[in-house]
């Protein structure tokens, strides 16, 4: 059990964690890892729980990692609050917070990248080209340097879920990849730390991705067409006060190949409920400068 009334261990080098980590492994724990970008939420620290119920060490990381913002968006900007992380992370069951500066994880003459092909191709990584590289960068460095049996991602950025779990699986990191359900506000908006950014106006209209969402899911099992639920979900964005949608997209859940062109209902509807048992409907879309993600399984 972890003692919740001490204050986190705060890590910043390498050495020093890896120090910790390697006396934990020779004790024969089993260690889980918890990346994030900081400015906690109930979101990942459901993910902190999950890790502790698997494993009896959590480390959590807090990088905001520059790599994986194009320089039009908000790395400067991102809310950067590690007192607040630390005291949730502890009183989550978190064991060691391991929060480098930028000159750690990337020192002067830097020069390796990590490229995962296919699964990055569109979405997400049309819309924002830098992003995936630099998560995957940065996941595989952490991955080494905390060496853990375990790692944890939110389903709330279900696309970086399974770029992960590719590049885990074509590196061979000896890790095991969870995946942590996605943690809504009462009106259903997926918890976000860009969630800070709405206005109290866009805060309003933002819950209605997650509804838009579900109605388009609903409409689709109902034997709509996929690409006609999409056109129709974009249209329901702008008028509910989205400014912009970057897509509406049912995709297979672990390829995130399009469905489009393939009712989920035909006239064999089991053959069509087989064939799509697995499918999500993703969106992101813009309210002023902020752009929110969202998915569902359908
Ligand atoms: O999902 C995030 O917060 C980040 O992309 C991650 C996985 C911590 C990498 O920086």
């Amino acid at each position: 059990m972890s003692d919740t009334s001490a204050p986190l261990p705060i890590v910043r080098s390498v050495g020093t964690l890896r120090e910790q980590v390697r006396s934990w492994r020779r004790e024969g724990q089993r260690l889980a890892l918890v990346p994030t970008m900081g400015a906690l939420h109930e979101g990942h620290l459901s993910l902190v729980r999950q890790a502790k119920a698997v494993a009896d060490r959590v480390v959590a990381s807090v990088f905001v990692n520059p790599t994986q913002f194009a320089p039009t968006e908000d790395l400067d900007r991102y809310p950067r609050q590690e007192a607040r992380d630390a005291e949730l992370l502890a009183g989550a069951g978190c064991d060691l917070l391991f929060a480098p500066p930028p000159t750690e994880v990337y020192p002067t003459g830097f020069s390796t990248s990590v490229t995962v092909s296919g699964v990055t191709d569109d979405l997400e990584g049309a819309a924002r080209p830098q992003m995936f590289g630099g998560v995957a960068l940065v996941v595989a460095k952490l991955f080494n340097m905390v060496q853990p049996h375990v790692a944890i991602f939110g389903e709330k950025d279900y696309q970086q879920l399974l770029v992960i779990r590719r590049m885990t699986q074509d590196l061979d990191f000896p890790i095991e990849i969870l995946a942590g359900a996605t943690v809504r506000e009462a009106d259903g908006l997926a918890m976000s730390s860009r969630n800070a950014y709405l206005s109290p106006t866009e805060r309003a209209v933002a819950a209605r991705l997650n509804l838009i969402l579900r109605e388009a899911g609903e409409r689709v099992r109902g034997g709509q067409a996929v690409a006609e639920a999409e056109a129709e979900a974009r249209d329901a964005l702008i008028a509910a006060g989205f400014q912009k949608v970057d897509y509406v997209a049912f995709r297979d859940g672990e390829t995130l190949a399009p469905t489009a062109g393939t009712p989920l209902e035909t006239t064999k509807p089991d053959a069509a409920r087989e064939l799509h048992k697995n499918v999500r409907v993703l969106a992101a879309a813009w309210l002023g400068s902020t752009r929110l993600i969202d998915n569902l399984p359908v």
